[in-house]
């Protein structure tokens, strides 16, 4: 092979890797599943006319996906293949002929089985997380992730707060066993969107999609959590029996069904291609009307014995196939490109588009990424594009289309410095994007304040980014600290916050010194340290003294605080810079120690509904105080519930709770529960 060839090939490995991290481990993909698709198929091309020399560690040799380090692994008892994709009629044909070819092998001319004789399941591709559900003589034993196809993550506990599993099956009329099913855990719209509100609220990351947050909520550590996000399941298909007695996967999903698990209701038996190829058209437009996302449809063919027949490659089953629907892409012009900066001082630049419409909204930036992507399209500003918006998906710049002869500016340069504070940027070995390492930076530094601020940190009413813009580009704030400096003669003067709001300003800062340690922790805003780790830690240790003592080891041992987050800590709490920030903190009076040590825990596992008006607390509070010692709320009454908190006026759900025998709570009762 040539050096060029060996080059352009290990490049291609190296980005379908670069890929393959930013899916199936960070939940954070950058380009659409055609891109990599072609990028996956230009690899195997090449690699076709090396077929000797490619390692067992390519791309093209593996299933797809990795497994984390943080679940057991469960080896899945048969592997969990991906499917290949479709985009267009004639894919779809080709995908059908090759069945037809490939049932037809070998067999006689007047056994052949015909063209328009083959039946197809066609199901919706839901867009969420793959995964295993283990029935054992009817009882649910084990669930798992997908993994990398071979090996999947252990979430029994996880999977078995979700309500639409059963626990048990009626198995024992039936002649088998041992069932494992296969299903997609996704999340709907509306819960998608209320968790993201919850989020903002809170100063944590959104979720880029449904698919994201499902995937992110299933593998949490704590199933506590987990069972706090509404998420739901659809099986799709049988994954291993210890005797399958179906002739068919239709049958196979009726019986599924029958025995009580969820099978999505728009499943459809199609009698021949045709009819096949009309009701896939007839989705096209329909899928937007569901209250959950689809990223296509999932044909198969529906006879167990052809399936058998046609088998798989190393990545695809030969008898099923993904269609999927192309994302709206328009043609627009690039105004000009600038450059972002986060929270973490990353560097993003930014297409700024003359304003089109895609997918019914209206866009005017697209995301270009990093440094390589803009080289790699050659963006300049001037340029016509395609721009694309899918589901979800920021929108992104897919390719120039400048017409014949057009004249172009320069090729776009990363800045030098910053476009923030001007500090030169630097490029970490090994990493696509530039940083600002300065700490200072205000476009870090206001964002930092904002999380700083945020509900679920200090909690710190009127101080938003209008605010907050003016008080750093003022000079009157810098570190958490100097907010605790602030005197109402230093509000005044900033525009457009009239004196009530200045003094309620004031106000609410005195009243977050007393917040706790716990969140003053989250506020700090330490890398992977979030409001649960915050919770622990605080509850571990009682004081920012402690804490500031504990070791690398000391940390690590704590349950659930990972080798991740103590080394995170240990480099936070290291810096002299933040040791003397916690100071200048606490020498404010800010209070530094957890008063509540007991929490997250009495409450473990008890489950709450309120209904009624209480006195002492809105519904908001009532909640937080349960959720904040480990306990659950939800709206329904059921066998499942411990306790019905009463306030005045309560409705049904007090009779229900009669009926039901669960007890019900006086606010005094329920008062007294909470001090206990
Ligand atoms: S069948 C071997 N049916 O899509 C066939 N998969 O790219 C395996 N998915 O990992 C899958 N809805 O998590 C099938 N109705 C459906 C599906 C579905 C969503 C997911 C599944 C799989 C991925 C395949």
């Amino acid at each position: 092979m040539s050096l060029d060839d060996k080059k352009e090939i290990e490049n291609l490995r190296r980005e379908i890797r670069r890929h393959d991290v930013l899916y199936y481990v960070e939940d954070q993909p950058e380009i659409t599943d055609r891109e990599y698709d072609r990028l996956l198929q230009k690899l195997i091309d090449r690699e076709k006319e090396h077929s000797d020399e490619i390692p067992a560690d390519s791309p093209t040799q593996r299933v797809g996906g990795k497994v984390s380090e943080r679940f057991t692994g469960v080896a899945h008892k048969a592997a969990m293949l991906s499917l290949d994709n479709t985009y267009n009629l004639d894919e779809f044909r080709d995908f059908h002929n090759r069945v037809v070819k490939g049932l037809n092998k070998g067999k006689p001319e007047e056994n052949q089985v015909a063209e328009n004789d083959i039946e197809y399941v066609v199901e919706l591709k839901i867009d969420g997380l793959g995964v295993t559900l283990t029935y054992e003589n009817g009882l649910f034993v084990q669930g798992a992730t997908r993994g990398d196809g071979r090996t999947g993550e252990d979430i029994t506990a996880n999977l078995r707060t979700i309500r639409s599993i059963p626990l048990n099956i009626p198995m024992e009329k039936e002649d088998f066993n041992f069932l494992e099913v296969r299903g997609e855990v996704y999340l709907d719209r509306t819960a998608f969107l209320k968790i993201n509100e919850e989020r903002k609220a809170g100063g944590q990351p959104e979720f880029a999609n449904p698919r994201n947050a499902a995937a992110g909520s299933l593998r949490l550590l704590d199933p506590a959590i987990t069972a706090r996000r509404p998420l739901d399941i659809f099986v799709y298909s049988v994954g291993f029996m210890d005797h399958m007695p179906f002739k068919t996967h239709y049958e196979a999903m009726q019986k599924l069904k029958s025995l009580g698990l969820r099978i999505n209701p728009r499943t459809v038996l199609c009698r021949n291609f045709e009819e096949t190829f009309a009701l896939i058209e007839s989705w096209r437009e329909k899928k937007q009307t569901l209250s959950y996302d689809v990223d296509g449809l999932v044909v198969k063919v529906n006879a167990l014995g052809y399936q058998e027949k046609l088998g798989s490659t190393a990545r695809h089953p030969r008898w099923a196939v993904a269609y999927k629907y192309e994302a709206e892409q328009v043609v627009t012009e690039v105004e000009d490109i600038i450059c972002q900066v986060g929270r973490t001082g990353s560097i993003t630049p930014v297409a700024v588009l003359r304003s089109v419409l895609v997918s019914g909204s209206t866009v005017s930036r697209a995301t270009l990424h990093n440094e390589d992507e803009i080289k790699r399209k050659d963006v300049r500003v001037g340029d016509t594009v395609v721009i694309e918006k899918a589901g979800e998906v920021i929108p992104k710049v897919v390719r120039v289309a400048n017409e014949a002869g057009k004249s172009r500016g320069q090729p776009f340069k990363m800045p030098q410095k910053c476009p923030e504070c001007e500090t030169k940027i630097f490029r970490p070995e090994g990493e696509v994007a530039w940083r600002c390492v300065n700490a200072a930076c205000p476009a870090q530094v206001k964002e930092r304040l904002l999380h700083f601020a945020s509900r679920r940190a200090m909690d710190i009413d009127h101080l938003g980014p209008a605010v907050l813009d003016q008080l750093v580009d003022g000079g009157n704030v810098q570190h958490f600290s100097d907010l605790y400096t602030l005197k109402a003669e230093d509000l005044v003067e900033l525009e457009r916050l009239a004196e009530k709001s200045a003094r309620n300003l004031i106000d609410s800062i005195e009243k977050s010194k007393s917040a706790g340690l716990t969140r003053v922790l989250h506020a700090l805003g330490i890398r992977h340290v979030g409001q649960r780790a915050a919770a622990i830690l605080a509850q571990k240790f009682h004081s920012m003294n402690e804490l500031q003592e504990a070791s690398f080891e000391d940390l690590e041992q704590v349950d659930e605080i990972g080798p991740i987050m103590a080394e995170s800590l240990r480099a936070f709490l290291g810096q002299e810079a933040n040791q003397q920030e916690i100071q200048r903190l606490a020498e404010l009076g800010v209070v530094l120690i957890e008063e509540c040590k007991e929490i997250g825990n009495r409450l473990r596992g008890k489950q709450f509904v309120l209904t009624g008006t209480l006195k002492d607390f809105s519904r908001d509070q009532a909640k937080e105080k349960i959720l904040s010692l480990g306990g659950r709320v939800t709206s329904s009454v059921s066998s499942k519930t411990d306790y019905v908190v009463a306030g005045a006026d309560p409705g049904s759900k007090r009779d229900k709770a009669e009926k039901l025998e669960v007890e019900i709570l006086t606010e005094g009762q329920f008062k007294r529960l909470l001090a206990e």
